[in-house]
C-alpha cells in the first residue's frame, strides 16, 4: 500500500460507508444486465482508461527504480504478513495497488507454475517466486507498458531468475493452454470490461486440477448501469466490481468448482486499526458500525465495496 496514494483497500473502506457513493453520468460501462446475464460490450474504451490511469500511477511513483533502494522509506504495506515482505527493498515492497494477499491464500508449492493476472509492479510475482523456488516459474501479465517496464527493472534489481513479465490482456492471455498450476490476481479482475472472457481464459491456461487465488473488490449488490458507467470509478476498482452472486455465477459458467467468494474482514480491520482507512460518511459511522454493515451487508441500503478473497479450482 503506497503511502503517496489512497490505495485500493483504503478506498474500498472509505466507500464502505455506502453514503459516499457518487452517481455516475458518463457511459463506458461494459457489463450490461438485461436478462440476468452479463454481456460483453465495447471493451476497448475501458482498457484505454484503465491503462492510462495505471500508466500514470506507475510513473508518478517511480521514485526508486534502479537505485540502491529506498532505505529511508518506511515499510507501510499492510496487505501482507511483514515476514513475507522481509528482505525486499522498501520501495518494491510498498509498491502495490492490491487489495489483499492472494499469495498466502494460494498455498504455493516448490516447482509450481504461477500466473499473476495484472501483475503491476510485480510484488506478488516476487513473493510467489520465492515460494515456488528455482524449479518453479512465475509469469506476470499486464497490459500497461509502464508497469511492465517497472516490474522488469525490479526483477533485474532483485536478480530474480524464475519470473518473467509479458505484456498482454487478461481477456487474451499470452499463455499456453493447460500450462499453469496456480493463477493469482490482486485487485485486477474488477477492472476488466469482459470478465466472462477473463474467466474463460483462466480456465484455458490452468492445468486440470489447477487453482485460482484472487483478491478483488466485490459489491453487496449488482451495480446500476449509471454506476457502472463512471470511468473514473472504474479505474478506482469500484464501478467494474461484481456482486458476490455475479462472481460465483461467472466462475461457475466458466467451469470452475469449489468456488468461494468471502469478504476479507481481516484486511478491512487492519486498515482501520492502522489508521490508513478513513471513514467518510454523512452518518458518521464508527469503525464498528462499518464492520457490522460488512458482515450483514445484504441489509444495507446503497452500495458497499469490500476486498474479498476468491478461490476456485478447475476440475481435474
Ligand atoms: C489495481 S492495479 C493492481 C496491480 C497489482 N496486481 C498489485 O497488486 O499491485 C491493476 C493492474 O492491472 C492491469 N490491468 C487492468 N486491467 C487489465 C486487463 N484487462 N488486462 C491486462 N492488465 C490489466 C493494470 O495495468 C494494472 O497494472
Amino acid at each position: 500500500m503506497n503511502k503517496k496514494n489512497s490505495s485500493t483497500a483504503q478506498k474500498a473502506v472509505q466507500e464502505n460507508s455506502g453514503e459516499v457513493a457518487q452517481e455516475a453520468n458518463s457511459c463506458c460501462g461494459s457489463l450490461r444486465r438485461t436478462t440476468g446475464q452479463l454481456e460483453r460490450r465495447d471493451p476497448s474504451s475501458v482498457h484505454k482508461a484503465v491503462q492510462e490511469h495505471y500508466g500514470k500511477w506507475a510513473e508518478e511513483n517511480d521514485t526508486c527504480c534502479g537505485q540502491a533502494g529506498g532505505a529511508d522509506e518506511k515499510l507501510d504495506n499492510i496487505l501482507y504478513p511483514q515476514e513475507l515482505l522481509a528482505g525486499l527493498p522498501t520501495d518494491i515492497a510498498n509498491f502495490t495497488a492490491g487489495s489483499g494477499d492472494p499469495i498466502s491464500v494460494a498455498g504455493l508449492k516448490p516447482g509450481e507454475v504461477v500466473l499473476d493476472l495484472g501483475s503491476g509492479g510485480g510484488l506478488d510475482c516476487y513473493l510467489a517466486a520465492r515460494q515456488v523456488g528455482a524449479t518453479g516459474h512465475v509469469i506476470g501479465v499486464d497490459m500497461t507498458p509502464e508497469m511492465i517496464r517497472r516490474a522488469r527493472a525490479s526483477a533485474e534489481r532483485l536478480a530474480v531468475r524464475n519470473v518473467e513479465f509479458r505484456e498482454g490482456y487478461l481477456e487474451d492471455l499470452p499463455v499456453e493452454a493447460s500450462s499453469v498450476d496456480v493463477v493469482v490476481s490482486n485487485c485486477v479482475i474488477n477492472l476488466s470490461p469482459d470478465k466472462l472472457r477473463v474467466f474463460a481464459e483462466v480456465f484455458r491456461v490452468l492445468k486440470p486440477g489447477g487453482r485460482l487465488s484472487v483478491s478483488d473488490i466485490v459489491t453487496n449488490r449488482p451495480l446500476s448501469a449509471d454506476k457502472r458507467a463512471d470511468r473514473e470509478e472504474w479505474c478506482g476498482c469500484v464501478a467494474g466490481a461484481l456482486s458476490h452472486k455475479e462472481y460465483v455465477d461467472a466462475l461457475t459458467g466458466a467451469g470452475f468448482v469449489d468456488i468461494r467468494v468471502s469478504p476479507n474482514i481481516e484486511m478491512i480491520e487492519k486498515a482501520m486499526e492502522s489508521g490508513l482507512a478513513r471513514v467518510e460518511s454523512n452518518k458518521k459511522l464508527s469503525n464498528e458500525e462499518i464492520l457490522e454493515h460488512i458482515r450483514n451487508w445484504d441489509n444495507l441500503e446503497g452500495y458497499m465495496f469490500t476486498p474479498h478473497t476468491i478461490t476456485a479450482r478447475k476440475p481435474a
